[in-house]
């Protein structure tokens, strides 16, 4: 199983620093098949040491260069960070990143050889229309973006369900990660108020092959609860 902490724009980073501390002690015994994932805020990347990958949440599709306000491939090297998250809705309907950005994005980082933790997800409005809106809603967001990329992970997370402590149902992530995988044969991790109450249900479903997390993952005693659940 695939762990994945998103914490947003939460931790600082020295509490970014005490959380991994934790998280290490915490995590020691998890079993070795199971891989840990943690992606802070970009000020408090760092080169860190454990059992655990650390990646960006966001980086601009540069080197470096003029870009106010945005971090570059140049400022995660200075880490040997390797991983980014693409996609993820809060980007796509906060910071309004469209398809075509997002494509973009992932064309360059999965060309710099990222590991690329890929997010899809329907609105409310479209999970009320039925399995086949949602599908094909899904199906839209993998517009211009190589699903058969090696260094890829695919996350399924419903913006209905994303921290609003309400998760989807058993049934509701088993058929659309049925229904995904019949597309894109790759890791599938599920998103939305995953927490220590409902990681095993999640985790036995047919199809899940990981979680990423964002408020139950703020706290190292409870994100270690998930890895070692
Ligand atoms: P949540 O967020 O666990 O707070 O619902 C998940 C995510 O956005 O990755």
């Amino acid at each position: 199983m695939i762990y994945a902490a998103n914490f947003k724009t939460n931790h600082t980073r020295q509490t970014t620093k005490n959380y991994i501390e934790e998280l290490k002690e915490k995590i020691a015994g998890k079993k070795t098949e199971d891989s840990v994932y943690i992606f802070p805020p970009s000020t408090a990347l760092d080169r860190f040491e454990g059992d655990f990958t650390v990646g960006a949440q966001n980086a601009y599709p540069t080197q470096n260069g003029a870009y106010t306000g945005e971090i570059g491939v140049e400022q995660l090297e200075e880490f040997s960070i390797k991983t980014i998250l693409i996609g993820h809705s809060e980007r796509r309907e906060i910071i309004g990143e469209s398809q075509e950005i997002v494509a973009e994005k992932f064309a360059y980082f999965k060309e710099q050889g990222f590991e690329i933790i890929y997010c899809i997800g329907e609105p409310l409005e479209v999970r009320e229309q039925g399995d086949e809106a949602v599908i094909e809603y899904l199906l839209a967001q993998f517009e211009g973006i190589d699903t058969s990329y090696d260094n890829l992970i695919i996350a399924y997370e419903p913006i209905w369900a994303i921290g609003t402590g309400r998760s989807a149902t058993v049934e509701e992530i088993a058929s659309t990660h049925e229904a995904l995988k019949k597309t894109v044969q790759k890791p599938l991790l599920y998103g939305g108020s995953a927490k220590p109450a409902n990681i095993k249900e999640i985790t036995s479903i047919r199809g899940v092959d990981g979680v990423l997390v964002g408020s139950a993952s703020l706290d190292a005693g409870s994100f270690s609860e998930m890895v070692l659940s």
